[in-house]
């Protein structure tokens, strides 16, 4: 299979839609508080991507899924559909998940938000699992293999007592939204192919409180788990680079750099 590099001018295109994807997330969150329905956050997000940065929100008909963005509540672990009769309560731990398209070129990035005051134990959930992603980043570098990424982030969520999504992957990412290769977030021995300067994929761990197994809902695209029990996710596009990695998608208030050195 195909490892697509991308060349110079490939990286600013990423570049520039990586930092719509961004600033999506930070313009939404004075929006993520009780009595919003979830319809209407993506009708902010959708107006913000196509008027004010005249761009196209990638998930809108991709597949028929049909609306902007994803939102996913508590037990939904990824693909919630927004839904004008859906509202976000106080206590929620709510996904937004935004992926754009400028210029040809595709980034995709989620977070979690707290509505109002959430359960100490949630508020972890979401830490850890932002923590095992930005983990996973120290491993990126030219001849590493990729299945590096999802043994640490496999190994600190489960030392954590969480356990990680495995139907679900990171993927390469470019002029097109999924690409060769798929990036899991447990270890894999055969997921051994190595990095390359110019590769861009994402990093996207869903976390479960509970058991990692999850189920489909009727409307075929939200995925809840199956006990019950609480999810998280945190997303990046990510650039590998000569020493490291950049992350293309990276929002102002985060407290990691936006380029990594690793050797
Ligand atoms: N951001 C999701 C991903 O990583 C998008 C899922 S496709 C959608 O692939 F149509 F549900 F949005
Ligand atoms: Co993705």
């Amino acid at each position: 299979m195909k490892k697509k590099i991308k060349n110079e001018f490939d990286i600013k295109q990423m570049r520039i839609s990586g930092k719509i994807t961004a600033n999506v997330l930070e313009m939404i969150k004075p929006y993520i508080i009780p009595d919003i329905s979830t319809e209407d956050i993506n009708q902010i997000c959708h107006n913000y991507i196509t008027l004010k940065k005249k761009a196209i929100p990638a998930c809108l008909g991709y597949n028929n899924f049909p609306k902007s963005i994803c939102i996913s509540i508590n037990d939904v672990v990824c693909h919630g559909i927004p839904n004008r009769k859906l509202f976000l309560k106080n206590g929620d731990i709510v996904n937004i998940d935004v992926s754009v398209i400028k210029n040809d070129y595709y980034t995709d990035a989620s977070k979690m938000f707290f509505v109002g005051k959430v359960d100490k134990k949630n508020k972890i959930l979401c830490k850890k699992t932002r923590k095992s992603l930005y983990l996973s980043l120290k491993c990126i570098k030219p001849n590493n293999k990729i299945n590096n990424i999802g043994k640490i982030i496999q190994k600190y969520i489960e030392k954590n007592k969480f356990s990680v999504v495995k139907e679900y992957c990171g993927h390469g990412i470019g002029k097109k939204f999924h690409e060769f290769p798929h990036i899991l977030h447990f270890y894999n021995k055969k997921n051994n192919i190595k990095m390359k300067k110019g590769m861009t994929f994402t990093i996207e761990p869903m976390v479960n409180t509970k058991s990692s197994y999850v189920k489909c809902m009727n409307d075929g695209w939200t995925i809840k788990t199956q006990d019950g029990g609480f999810s998280a996710q945190y997303e990046h596009t990510i650039l590998v680079t000569k020493n490291g990695c950049e992350i293309i998608t990276h929002q102002k208030k985060e407290k990691i750099p936006k380029i990594f050195i690793n050797i």
